[in-house]
């Protein structure tokens, strides 16, 4: 078993993600966690983390762990830390690097065996190591960074400041499968062994009592509905789906007619109570806070309508793993945004211990995995992820008025855009995204004029690296005429709206064959224009949802698409989204 150390970065679960898929079971634990129940581990990783190693606050650690003669590998904020408490030196803020950066390998030597001498890695920091510790030798550095790979391969002690964990170093599979190596590692971690153990531990959670299990057709509670059923029995799997207003053209016949022939399910219209709740809020964060509320009490009512003693029935839930991290779920982590699965009620229930969470340790990858075996159809695994709070979140609204931002911010912008003969204007509305370790909200930058999808890239990357209050490039496919923020809310009118648009969009994908292509695609709905409304196409490639690239679809395509969601009756312009993630998220909200 490794065990990572959680120091709060937004990649800590990713690591543990990909040591299982290289087969060695991992575990997160506490940043804290006593030498003692480490020293029968076969490896431990530190992670990454927003703290600076000299930050008062900076998570705790017990620098013993280092002394257990167990192979240690510091990523990040875990390199530094390493080189801190054992006599290097590390030196605070200076150049940050985020981003893709050219590592120069001067020793090939364990960890970094199998690399060329000069290789692509993505780094994210600020503080960095300018002096190895005693007995450990700098085995790569990149122009930024004069050590951004130590090792004492006598104690087996090693650090990166590269993540390689993230799927922008190409390489970096290869580095953790060395570090596997110099720990002797097991490799026995699968889908079947995972299946035997979450077998057990559902039928010990859940007793003798029965699961009533929110399901929304996505693959993560379809699949936990499924693997509860098949536990448990029909009779004891109870599946509820809620029609909160906010789902895609028929969508819900689909989910009723797939998830009807592996169980029992339900379904409930509370699209009013949904629009009610959320009638008139603009801030996205009370939007999701009010859905979260709404779902709990309509789930409540539904219980009691359905008469199920409360004392009989336990909660199932599809949450997966970056549902618990990005809402700060591990100690460490920052708040990235309010994860509905994760709202105070829900949080009480979880105290309780009246929850079942069957896929909370697990990936999407380990999820679809998991469906496979269970025999789930190949459409119902690979469909596109949904955000519980649907196309509520994909509609964004304003007060009319939307944020004023300083002339320097246009300024700044243009002068990036003009080095790439484009056009480049500050959007006055706001979205969400993650820099560094941190939540951002910021504005968009809207690009026009010809440009391949490189060029994009490279002035979208300029631009969110160097302009600060800009986390989002998105470029413009038909002309948006007003630049105006409207007065909009959530309404059943602009649901409508964006469900034809979202439908002709995905169409169209669909029509060319791109559907697998693509991680998922949001179609966001904009306040901004002169009358007509204005639609985002956000087409992102992941593996994980953790860090994302914009999709470079044939242009012809995205032409066609363009077309198709101009079509749309009170759709007056089509911007495509040009942003990594980070620095933005894959939705706007
Ligand atoms: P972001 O926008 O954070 O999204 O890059 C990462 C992945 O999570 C999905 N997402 C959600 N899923 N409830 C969910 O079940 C939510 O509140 C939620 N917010 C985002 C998003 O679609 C993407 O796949």
């Amino acid at each position: 078993m490794i065990a990572v150390l959680d120091f709060g970065g937004q990649y800590a679960h990713l690591i543990a993600d990909r040591i299982r898929r290289l087969r060695v079971y991992a575990e997160i634990l506490p940043s804290d966690t006593s030498p003692r129940r480490l020293q029968d581990v076969e490896g431990i990783v530190l992670s990454g983390g927003p703290a600076s190693v000299y930050d008062p606050g900076a998570p705790p650690f017990d620098e013993e762990v280092l002394e257990l003669g167990v192979p240690v590998l510091g990523i990040c904020y875990g390199h530094q830390l390493m080189a801190y408490v054992l006599g290097g030196e590390v030196r605070p803020g200076g150049t940050r690097e985020y981003g893709v950066a050219r590592l120069q390998v001067l020793e090939e030597d364990e960890v970094l065996r199998g690399l060329g001498p000069s290789e692509t890695v993505w780094m994210s920091h600020g503080d960095q190591v300018v002096r190895v510790p005693p007995g450990f030798r700098v085995l790569a550095r990149t122009p930024d960074c004069p050590v951004a790979a130590m090792g004492d391969p006598e104690r087996k002690l090693y650090g990166l400041q590269f993540h390689p964990e993230v799927t922008h170093t190409p390489k970096g599979m290869r580095v953790l499968d060395n570090f596997l190596e110099v720990c002797g590692a097991r490799r026995t971690w699968d889908m079947e062994r995972f299946l035997e153990g979450i077998e057990e531990e559902i039928r010990r959670k859940v007793g003798g009592r029965k699961v009533f299990l929110l399901v929304s057709g996505g693959v993560d509670s379809t699949v936990s509905f499924v693997l509860l059923t098949k536990v448990l029995g029909k009779d004891r799997v109870y599946g509820l789906f809620v029609d909160n207003g906010f789902l895609r053209k028929g969508e819900r016949e689909q989910v009723e007619r797939t998830l009807g022939t592996f169980g029992r399910v339900h379904t409930v219209d509370a699209s009013e109570d949904f629009l009610r709740a959320v009638e008139g809020v603009v801030d996205p964060e009370e939007k999701r806070r009010r859905i979260g509320e709404t779902f709990v009490r309509v789930m409540r009512r539904e219980a009691d309508a359905l008469g199920l003693n409360p004392e009989e029935w336990v909660l199932g839930q599809g949450t997966i793993y970056p549902d618990t991290i990005e809402s700060g779920g591990t100690r460490n982590s920052a708040v990235i945004k309010t994860h509905h699965n994760r709202v105070e009620a829900i949080k009480r229930l979880l105290e309780e211990g009246r929850v079942v969470e069957p896929l909370s340790q697990l990936y999407k990858d380990e999820v679809r995995r998991v469906g496979e075996r269970l025999g789930l159809p190949e459409d119902v695994v690979w469909r596109h992820p949904f955000p519980g709070p649907g196309l509520a979140v994909r509609v964004l609204c304003s007060d009319g008025k939307g944020f004023p931002f300083p002339e320097e911010l246009s300024e700044g912008v243009e002068k990036v855009a003009d080095k790439f003969g484009l056009e480049a204007e500050v959007l006055p509305i706001r979205s969400v995204g993650v820099q560094g370790d941190f939540r951002t909200y910021a504005h968009p930058v809207l690009i026009s004029g010809e440009a391949d999808w490189g060029t994009l890239e490279e002035v979208s990357t300029s631009i969110t690296n160097s302009v600060e209050g800009v986390n989002r490039v998105v470029w413009e496919l038909t002309p948006l005429k007003a630049r105006r923020p409207m007065r909009a809310t959530l309404t059943r009118e602009r649901l409508d709206l964006l469900r034809e648009a979202d439908f002709r969009a995905h169409e169209v994908l669909r029509g060319w064959g791109l559907e697998r292509e693509v991680w998922q695609m949001p179609v966001v709905l904009v306040p901004l224009g002169d009358g007509g409304e204005t639609v985002v196409l956000r087409p992102v490639c992941s593996q994980e949802a953790m860090t994302a690239q914009f999709a470079k679809l044939p242009l012809e395509a995205v032409r066609e698409m363009a077309e198709a969601v101009l079509s749309v009756p009170g759709v007056g312009a089509v911007l495509y989204d040009v942003t990594h993630k980070p620095p933005g998220t894959i939705e706007w909200e």
